[in-house]
């Protein structure tokens, strides 16, 4: 945490920067910047799970604070209104404290609406889920061309974000060893899950996004997020996509293990050995598009070495058939948000850059800046409802069915690293980690 201290001024002043530029730009005397509110389920007293706005957060790193403001202004140092409740049922937040607090001028309010008694004259942007606001505060939401603005300008990191992502990536990888060792002893996807948050003393409601804990063939639903109590009979394999979060930024991390040297596990080592490939295309300058593209021919060699395709991998890449395979993106930015914002914006002051037609799913289109951080997450999987699709088409005699049964009961291979772009080159965050734990 040394570290996150040393470079907290030095990141506070890039961001207080990009906001007075887009502000000026933009012709706004000042930003408000809502750090959001607490929802209740329906007819309930029960609160869901509080997630800061990440506009919010980019300042400092108050993730568990609702009703909270900070105040930017065009010119000057910014303002935090911190919420901190008379509230005798709950915990209330501390009074302000760390390394964070003397960037800022602090008001300290006891009810959300105070801020109302501070609010800026001249023409104010309001940043934040404005229903959760509760009152008019007479600012303009509409300000589309300031977010822009703003979103394209987080996806270069400051020293102080790569430092968090590099805490995030050792917690991340400290957690996946647990997992890996529970999964060896013979655990339920629901200890595994279990063993991952106890390693690194957090609840599900703590890490960045619901955990991935699949075992067989559980690997090939990709979001699967239903861990079973029940252990299966045979253990053959195990995909988990898990990560931590440090500070407000997130590490987003896939291992997969075979539970014997086999076919798969062969599989693994050289899907790891592509990933490893592609972790080297993350340079400034590099058009991630590229390297989605770059993924789908490695796919295509894999398919055609493990003998899952009965055509070249060629023709597998020219039909399409790799899709059937590796039906997500190959990665998108990564920050304050797991799938941080911008990744589909075309410049500075918006506009789409929509992915190629054929690939739906691809997060990420836009040229890599110095420092932007990105997830490399190539995938293999055996997929029924996509396999199901050829039947009957032209492409079911380029699919070797026997291998496809073969491989099924192993469900899939991802593996999936933290990668900044930096200047001197590819940085993996999350292969750093893991060597720096020595697993
Ligand atoms: N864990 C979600 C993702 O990899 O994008
Ligand atoms: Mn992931
Ligand atoms: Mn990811």
């Amino acid at each position: 945490m040394t570290a996150l201290s040393t470079h907290y001024p030095q990141h506070v002043a890039s961001v207080l920067q990009h906001h007075q530029d887009a502000l000026k730009t933009t012709e706004y005397d000042h930003a408000m910047i809502f750090s959001g509110g607490v929802r209740y389920q329906f007819q309930d007293d029960r609160t869901m799970p509080f997630a800061a706005n990440p506009m919010f957060k980019w300042w400092a790193p108050l993730n568990r604070h609702p009703y909270s403001w900070i105040q930017c202004p065009a010119d000057g140092k910014p303002r935090l209104f911190y919420y901190q409740p008379r509230d005798y049922w709950h915990l209330v937040p501390t009074d302000p404290q760390g390394y964070w607090t003397e960037h800022f001028d602090i008001v300290v309010m006891r009810s959300p609406d105070e801020v109302l008694k501070h609010w800026p004259d001249g023409r104010v942007a309001v940043i934040g889920e404005l229903d959760m606001i509760g009152f008019d505060t007479g600012g303009d939401s509409d300000c589309a061309e300031l977010i822009h603005r703003l979103h394209w300008a987080r996806a270069g990191k400051t020293d102080y974000e790569i430092a968090a992502l590099k805490e995030a990536s050792m917690q991340g990888a400290r957690a996946h060893t647990a997992a890996r060792e529970a999964f060896e002893r013979g655990c339920s996807e629901f200890d595994i899950n279990r063993a991952y948050l106890a390693a690194i003393d957090a609840t599900d409601f703590d890490v960045p996004y619901n955990n991935i804990v699949a075992l067989n063939e559980h690997g090939a639903v990709l979001h699967y997020d239903a861990p079973q109590r029940d252990k299966p009979s045979q253990f053959r394999s195990f995909l988990i996509d898990a990560g931590a979060e440090v500070a407000g930024y997130a590490s987003d991390i896939t291992r997969t293990y075979s539970a014997n040297p086999d076919l798969f596990s062969d599989m693994i080592s050289a899907m790891d050995e592509a990933q490893l490939e592609l972790c080297n295309m993350v340079t400034p300058g590099r058009d991630y598009v590229e390297i989605h593209l770059a993924t789908h021919e490695k796919v295509a060699e894999l398919l055609a070495q493990f003998d899952v395709i009965r055509c070249s991998a060629e023709q597998a890449l020219g039909s399409g058939l790799t899709s059937t395979f590796f039906p997500h993106g190959v990665g998108h930015f990564l920050g304050l948000q797991v799938h941080d914002i911008g990744g589909h914006q075309a410049t500075e002051t918006g506009g789409g850059k929509p992915p190629p037609s054929d690939h739906p799913y691809l997060r990420l289109t836009r040229t890599l800046t110095t420092n932007a951080v990105v997830t490399i997450e190539p995938g293999l999987y055996f997929i029924d409802m996509l396999l199901d699709e050829h039947k009957g088409t032209e492409l079911e005699r380029d699919i070797n069915w026997d291998r496809v049964a073969e491989l099924k009961p192993f469900g899939g291979v991802r593996i999936e690293d933290n990668v900044v772009a930096s200047a001197k080159g590819p940085r993996n965050l999350t292969r750093e980690a893991f060597a720096e734990l020595g697993a």
